[in-house]
């Protein structure tokens, strides 16, 4: 079968896929819609042009209905009616006001043509919403006030409707500023009445009302045809962040950290930024284009505050960016986006020193209600936490799944696996995880093993899990289409898969050729599919056995866009369209359940998954997918995963080295050097690869890669600590340096360095032939290279030597680094490790006193003394304290069974004046002792 497809580059790409069920080559960069060739995305912009070109006659025909708005529920909650003026719709509005500086505003239809989606919420939210009452209300002709304290409050105005949240009396954020308001009612084809936009008074904003009208009630793209039987049902909103210049968030896309403008401005995209999970195999850098998950958060950030809105909707949903400058303050945005689109968008020569004043954004997604979270902030760290205590904690991982991965599309067999396993061990590389791709199935069968290939499952687990390491295999959502495949059989049976219009199954090719997907919305398919991980129906698997789900976007690969056709039909009735951006993650949600069930006493599982939602951090791991081997993906990779740090998914990773194409080996040891400090740490490469398994490469490269492989061992107390943080809080371990310091503007840009926890500053190596690079080292702090302990007091920016050896990385002033330097095989062989403490001062340090608290907040409970029980052989072996001026003459020990004190034995480095303790041997779990340096 030869299916051809032409890239959004007009590039000719051939998908070939050979023999099903042998070798698949597939390589696929499918033709992408634009906002042009998008139904409502090209409704709404034009919705917003229209307004725009009425300039300061311009607003919005929404309004509150004065004599409906009542508050319940000890006036948390605001109910009122919406009338669209120009149609006399009615839409209901809702606002609640939740503890922890958080609000949320829905807007339905009040009476639709029939329901609309509104099931998502279930999916998405983890907690119960806590409402709190307001300090006051304020119900009055124009406007609703609502105080939720003394600093913050949101107004709601009535003629026309416009909401503003506030902070001492200030606007951050506002809904419908521009008005922009537009929500799609339910009609039918019978009595819709077309141009929805009024006749254009200009020329340059001209609509073409007949491509308006075209795509309402049936769009075609390539050869698809869209039924759109709903006809249009589309929702938007402006939101406008005043005196912010910067704003995060809205993974994933292989764009800036600091997203870009979408509609004109300095070096603008053309497109906006697009939430639609696709496969997206060697996807372009810098662009707007959707990838694997969508995650539609986002922060607005300056100085003295952040604030952030969480737009909980799972269909197609894209989204504006533009700013406003000081030189154009008259002008305001709209006005502005009309003069941009007069000579062009993207080809705004203005300068980008000008100050930015505010930010406004644009969104609008396919279909369902509106529903927003607004976070008041202050901090970026407290609306991370805002976000996560909605949707839920990142997941607590398993120790063994922050060591090193090992992956490869596809290890052969079983002696391939043993021979790479004691190859490790033989060049002292420590790893953890071996992972299987889809050929250690029997023909793509999930829940299945190739028996030529893997004979013993079991034996070789057994071996694995001997070296305390771990096996990933991978599973995904498509399920071949045979009569002799038990799983086919049963979903079959049971109506568990994904239905066509018909009512018939819907059938679309992937790996297997002809397959089915498995309806993750169905309550009963979810808990089938989690069965399916029971030792005694996934025969042959042990507790070793984790798991990797792939193309679960879905990737489908004679669909468009390589995705599911939106007029597909899910449990209860709704259409794919609803809710494709959450399909991904109720797969991962069901396979996890199933991991952690498999167990009598429920274990915390790892999954990987590809494609991700809001609230994917709760079951697991996801990566930024089939990059390429080239210096831009490396470089692309800390801006994806900063993204999805602060987006609520700390857990994340890029293929280390590239999947597609060879990396050269300078490139090779720099990716390695820059995965020590990301989140998830996996090697992966495609099936058509040189083999490159890090004790394969030359030296020096195999040297300096082991030596990288080694520091992210000994640094996974503090990893470990870190992820422990972001379960409790939501803060990413690997965090924009904004997040860190949140005052100091040269910051809010930066994306080529980042933090790892508050304590370890890193500068990623990007550039071929490198030797130094500049590092920005915030004020205020001292900072010390990890590797030499040298000092830096310099703020600002500094060019610091980086030759292929180095990995810049610098310790912060005031804190102290937990370390295990035993060079071990795996993280499971170092659990019970002495620990290496590093300490770093910072200039005020007083007392000349190590001493050791702890931090659990019931020290004499259960649970921590049953742990400290287990945990009594935990020791420390080693302190070292960085930036101390003078040689001391004495490091005592102090404790309980010492009279009156020990003597340690030390050593000082003068030159960077480090001082080293030996042996002090004291416990972690029993924190009666102290350390005077005299
Ligand atoms: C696509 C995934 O992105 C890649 O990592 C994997 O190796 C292939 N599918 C084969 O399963």
């Amino acid at each position: 079968m030869l299916l051809n497809l032409t890239s959004h580059r007009a590039t000719l790409c051939l998908v070939t896929i050979l023999m099903w069920g042998t070798m698949v080559d597939c390589l696929i960069k499918a033709k992408l819609r634009t906002c042009g060739t998008t139904g409502f995305c090209y409704r709404n912009r034009a919705f917003a042009d229209d307004i725009t070109s009425l300039g300061t006659d311009a607003h919005s025909p929404y309004t509150i209905i004065q004599d409906s708005i009542l508050f319940s529920e000890g006036n948390s909650h605001l109910h009122a009616d919406i009338e669209n003026t120009n149609n006399k719709i009615l839409f209901t509005l809702d606002v609640t006001i939740l503890q922890d500086n958080t609000a949320r505003v829905q807007i339905n239809e009040k009476t639709p043509l029939h329901q609309r989606y509104d099931d998502h919420a279930r999916h998405t939210l983890d907690n119960p919403l806590r409402p709190v009452s307001p300090s006051q209300v304020q119900k009055g002709g124009e406007k609703t006030m609502i105080a939720l304290d003394d600093t913050r409050a949101l107004v709601i105005y009535s003629q026309p409707f416009k909401m503003e949240f506030l902070v001492d009396n200030v606007p951050v954020i506002i809904f419908n500023d521009r008005s922009f308001f537009n929500i799609e009612h339910l009609r039918t084809k019978a009595n819709h009445k077309p141009k929805m936009i009024k006749e254009p008074s200009s020329p340059d904003v001209m609509q073409d009302t007949t491509k308006l009208e075209s795509t309402m009630w049936a769009e075609r793209f390539v050869n698809w045809t869209d039924p759109k039987p709903n006809g249009p049902e589309s929702i938007a909103l402006d939101i406008s962040f005043p005196g912010f210049s910067h704003v995060y968030g809205i993974p994933s896309h292989a764009s800036n950290l600091d997203l870009k403008e979408t509609r004109g401005g300095p070096n603008a995209y053309l497109e906006p930024y697009r939430l639609f999970n696709r496969d997206a195999y060697m996807y372009d850098l810098d662009t707007p284009f959707p990838l694997y998950g969508s995650v539609p958060i986002m922060y607005a950030h300056r100085k003295d505050i952040s604030v952030g809105v969480f737009w909980m909707n799972p269909s197609e949903t894209w989204i504006d960016v533009t700013k406003t400058r000081s030189k154009d303050k008259k002008a305001s945005s709209t006005s502005k986006t009309a003069l941009h689109k007069m000579f062009g968008y993207g080809n705004d020569k203005m300068d980008d020193s000008t100050a930015v004043t505010g930010t406004q954004t644009h969104w609008f997604s396919e279909s369902g209600v509106l529903d927003i979270f607004v976070f008041f902030g202050p901090t970026p760290k407290d609306i991370v936490r805002q976000y996560v205590s909605l949707t839920g904690a990142p997941m607590m991982p398993p120790l063994f799944s922050i060591g090193y991965h090992q992956c490869r599309y596809n290890y052969g067999d079983e002696e391939e696996i043993l021979d790479i396993d004691n190859s490790f061990d033989k060049n002292e590389i420590p790893y953890d995880v071996i992972w299987l791709d889809v050929d250690y199935t029997d023909g793509y069968k999930y829940f299945t093993w190739n028996k030529t290939s893997f004979p013993d499952p079991l034996r070789l687990q057994k071996q694995l899990e001997d070296k305390g390491r771990k096996i990933v295999i991978i599973i995904d959502p498509h399920i071949k289409r045979s009569n002799a495949y038990r799983l086919y059989r049963e979903a079959e049976r049971a109506d568990y898969f994904i239905k066509s219009p018909s009512g018939d199954d819907f059938v679309a090719v992937s790996w297997p050729g002809p397959s089915s997907w498995v309806d993750y919305t169905n309550p009963n398919a979810i808990n089938w599919w989690a069965r399916q991980f029971a030792f005694d129906s996934f025969t042959e698997t042990s507790e070793n056995v984790q798991l990797w789900n792939d193309m679960n976007e879905p990737s489908i690969f004679n669909g468009p866009e390589t995705t599911m056709e939106k007029q597909m039909v899910h449990f209860g009735g709704w259409e794919h369209r609803d809710l494709h951006n959450l399909y991904g993650m109720l797969m991962h949600r069901a396979t996890a359940k199933g991991i952690r069930e498999r167990t009598a006493i429920p274990k915390r599982p790892f999954v990987l998954a590809r494609s991700f939602y809001a609230g994917s951090q709760r079951y697991g791991p996801v990566w930024t997918g089939d990059n390429i081997a080239d210096w831009g993906h490396l470089a692309a990779s800390t801006p994806m995963i900063l993204t999805n740090g602060i987006s609520g998914i700390p857990f994340s990773g890029a293929d280390i080295t590239g999947f597609i194409h060879e990396p050269s080996m300078e490139l090779f040891t720099r990716w390695y050097q820059i995965g020590i400090y990301q989140p998830f740490f996996r090697a992966h490469s495609r099936y058509d690869s040189e083999y490159r398994e890090p004790y394969l490469v030359a030296e020096p490269f195999q040297t300096l890669t082991r030596a990288a492989i080694h520091r992210r061992y000994a640094l996974l107390p503090y990893w470990y600590t870190l992820f422990y943080n972001a379960y409790r809080t939501g803060t990413p371990m690997m965090r924009p340096m904004f997040f860190e310091f949140p005052e100091e503007e040269p910051l809010f840009t930066e994306e080529d360095q980042f933090m790892v926890g508050d304590a370890i500053l890193v500068k990623p190596i990007t550039t071929e032939g490198a030797v130094s690079t500049n590092v920005y080292f915030p004020r205020n702090e001292i900072w010390y290279d990890v590797e030499t302990y040298f000092c830096i007091t310099t703020p600002g920016h500094t060019t610091v030597a980086a030759p292929l050896e180095k990995i810049p990385a610098y310790q912060r002033g005031g804190t102290i680094i937990p370390y295990r330097e035993r060079p071990r095989r795996s993280a499971n062989a170092m659990q019970l490790d002495p620990f290496t403490l590093v300490a770093a001062l910072t200039t005020k340090y007083t007392n000349n006193t190590f001493s050791c608290v702890s931090l659990h907040e019931d020290p004499t409970g259960t649970d921590a003394t049953d742990f400290a029980q287990s945990h009594q052989v935990l020791t420390i072996e080693r302190i070292r304290i960085l930036g101390l001026k003078t040689q001391p003459t004495h490091a005592r020990l102090y404790a309980p069974d010492i009279r009156p004190y020990k003597d340690l034995p030390f050593d000082y480095d003068n030159i960077n004046g480090v001082l080293s303790v030996g042996k002090p041997n004291v416990s972690v779990i029993d924190c009666r002792w102290s350390i005077v340096v005299v």
